[in-house]
């Protein structure tokens, strides 16, 4: 279609003065209005005219110049629609073009992706859990959005660097260091995170009564910041051990960065970082710390931003500004996204604030895209002590809710079951999925309702719901090539297009064109649930071509034509769900 949009620039700008490009084109509310529409509330104010009749008169120009004729569009009809010039390209070449794309090569082929030329760097940094603690499932929120932003990305022409910044630096691992050393003798040979937390809470009861242990503690970081070996090889300890299980669970989402970049990564950049800033003249002693005092991008002043504390320690922020710098240093990226929850805005903007103080003006690149939480509908879940819920417990609830439900269609149905064996591969396809869709959804800024009914609900606007669709495709075509109906070789053929006659064949067409669109605004907005929705839609158009056209058993051509149709939609399903995450089972 975006040839069709660059045509109908063209023609626009035989009769204007101004020059226009496909991008000034929209896409119209209601397809049946047009394909794209000219917006022309700019040259109203150039024309001093209202918006309708200055489309009114550029529709008439372009007819009487015949002037997409003239650049090869004679496909193309215009008419004015309110404020906007309306194109419409005529149906044969709306679904020959577009069917030609979307079936072009094998598998999925590569329809939406734009990979010809690199589109800029950018830096995404996602997931960042913190070591020593349970990966918890309100991190599933970074997790799953930033690892299908950075899928998108790449699809799309970016030259992504996906980063995982592992909270694994600062004072709370000095306390773990000198816990492991006093209580890991008592620990089993392969320690998991839950006895790094059990020796970490009793540090903390301990301490209670002998306070030299904080003191110890203290020391003990302020050792590993100087690089003592024995600590280090304490924290490296800890380090590992929760690695080990992260890596179980990305594993499992099929989640993969290009660096895993803790924080800290960058340890040795942090003296000369204060160096810097005390050279500048930002930093200034508040309290006994010291300090950058900033303000936003108005001027308005925020709290300061703690640099180093009172015993020279560095924090979470000092590491976060060195990041910054290094990843620009190294990368010279176009765009940097933070994927990181809602309640650390502050923290970012101050961030950002140090790093135009220090000139940075790249700053203006950056960006947090903030995440919201999870609640539970479950009253046993809610109300769980300090609400601490992990990713594990949730999957596995979601898996084994999968496995009962579809043991309870088999019944239903009468049919022979799935072995054990092979239910376990679907269920565990089925279940992570209806969880990293449901996240996914839910726009990221917004809290997680989780109510797990609902979210395996194989008739919902849910993840298996969009599995099933996909299977749905594949027992058609699966069927088709039983019968003898699917043609041998390439299945396009622009021949037989003309022979979809029906609304609902052209809507399906029209609403698989709008794939690339949609995964452009997802990277736009940094919204997965951009492209949740438009997959629940493109379902939801099936169905309705689905009900009103028979696919097997037609005359050749015809059959033929509505196959196409239903593998592409079977592709930009899979496409689409694959780049959310979602693994695609073959039967359901
Ligand atoms: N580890 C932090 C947490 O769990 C998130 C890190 C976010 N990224 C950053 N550059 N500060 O809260």
């Amino acid at each position: 279609m975006e040839r069709f949009a660059r045509l109908a620039a063209q023609a626009l700008n035989t009769v204007l003065e101004t020059p226009i490009t496909a991008t000034d084109l929209e896409s119209p509310p209601d397809p049946k209005m047009g394909d794209f529409g000219f917006p022309c509330f700019k040259l109203s104010k150039i024309f001093r005219k209202g918006p309708p009749q200055v489309a009114q008169e550029i529709t008439s120009q372009l007819q009487a110049a015949a002037a997409l004729e003239k650049v090869g569009a004679g496909m193309i009809t215009v008419a004015a629609v309110g404020p906007y010039v309306n194109f419409t390209v005529a149906r044969d070449e709306t679904l020959k073009a577009l069917l030609g794309d979307i079936l072009a090569g094998e598998g999925n082929g590569s329809y939406g992706s734009l990979t010809a030329r690199s589109r800029g760097k950018w830096v995404l940094e996602y997931s960042s859990p913190n070591v020593a603690k349970p990966f918890n499932i309100y991190h599933l929120r970074p997790t799953a959005l930033g690892a299908a932003l950075d899928r998108i990305g790449r699809f799309r022409g970016y030259d992504m660097v996906g980063i995982n910044h592992l909270g694994d630096w600062g004072t709370q691992y000095g306390k773990l260091a000198v816990a492991f050393r006093e209580y890991g003798q008592n620990l089993p040979a392969d320690p998991s995170i839950e006895d790094l937390v059990q020796i970490y809470v009793k540090f903390h009861a301990e301490a209670e009564t002998n306070p030299k242990l904080e003191d110890e503690a203290r020391l003990a970081f302020l050792k590993l910041e100087q690089g003592d070996a024995e600590m280090t090889a304490l924290w490296k300890k800890c380090v590992d051990i929760s690695m080990r299980e992260f890596e179980r669970l990305y594993a499992r989402l099929g989640v993969k960065f290009d660096h895993i970049w803790g924080e800290s990564y960058y340890k040795d950049l942090l003296p000369g970082l204060l160096v810097d800033l005390k050279k500048r003249g930002l930093l200034v002693e508040s309290e006994g710390a010291q300090v950058v005092e900033v303000s936003d991008a108005e001027g308005k002043a925020m709290p300061p931003c703690i640099m180093q504390k009172t015993d020279g320690a560095t924090i979470y922020a000092t590491r976060d500004v060195a990041a910054a710098l290094y990843r620009f240093e190294k990368f010279s990226f176009d765009r940097m996204t933070y994927v990181v929850g809602g309640e650390q805005r502050l923290h970012f903007q101050q961030i950002f604030a140090v790093l135009r103080r220090m000139g940075a003006d790249w700053v203006s690149r950056c960006e947090h895209v903030p995440t919201g939480l999870y609640r539970f509908k479950d009253a046993k879940m809610s109300t769980r002590k300090g609400n601490f819920i992990t990713l594990d417990e949730v999957l596995e609830l979601s898996r084994t809710k999968v496995k009962e439900l579809m043991r309870a269609r088999e019944a239903q149905k009468g049919e022979a079951g799935l072995s054990e064996a092979e239910l376990d591969t679907v269920a565990e396809a089925i279940g992570v999925g209806a969880v990293v869709f449901h996240d996914l959804h839910t726009d990221p800024a917004r809290d997680v309702e989780f109510d797990i009914d609902r979210v395996v609900d194989f008739e919902g606007e849910t993840g298996p719901y969009l599995q099933y669709a996909h299977t749905r495709c594949l027992s058609i075509l699966r069927k088709a090539r039983e019968s003898g109906e699917m043609p041998k070789g390439e299945l396009f053929q622009a021949g037989v297009v003309a022979r979809l006659e029906k609304d609902e064949e052209l809507a399906l067409v029209k609403t698989l064109g709008q794939f690339p669109l949609h995964l452009e605004r997802t990277l736009q907005f940094g919204k997965a649930s951009q492209l949740a929705h438009y997959l629940i839609d493109v379902t939801r158009v099936f169905g309705g071509f689905y009900r009103e056209c028979k696919v097997l058993g037609e005359a050749p051509e015809l059959t033929r034509a509505r196959l196409m149709l239903v593998e592409s939609t079977r592709r930009v399903l899979a496409q689409g769900l694959s780049l959310m995450g979602i693994k695609l089972p073959e039967r359901m």
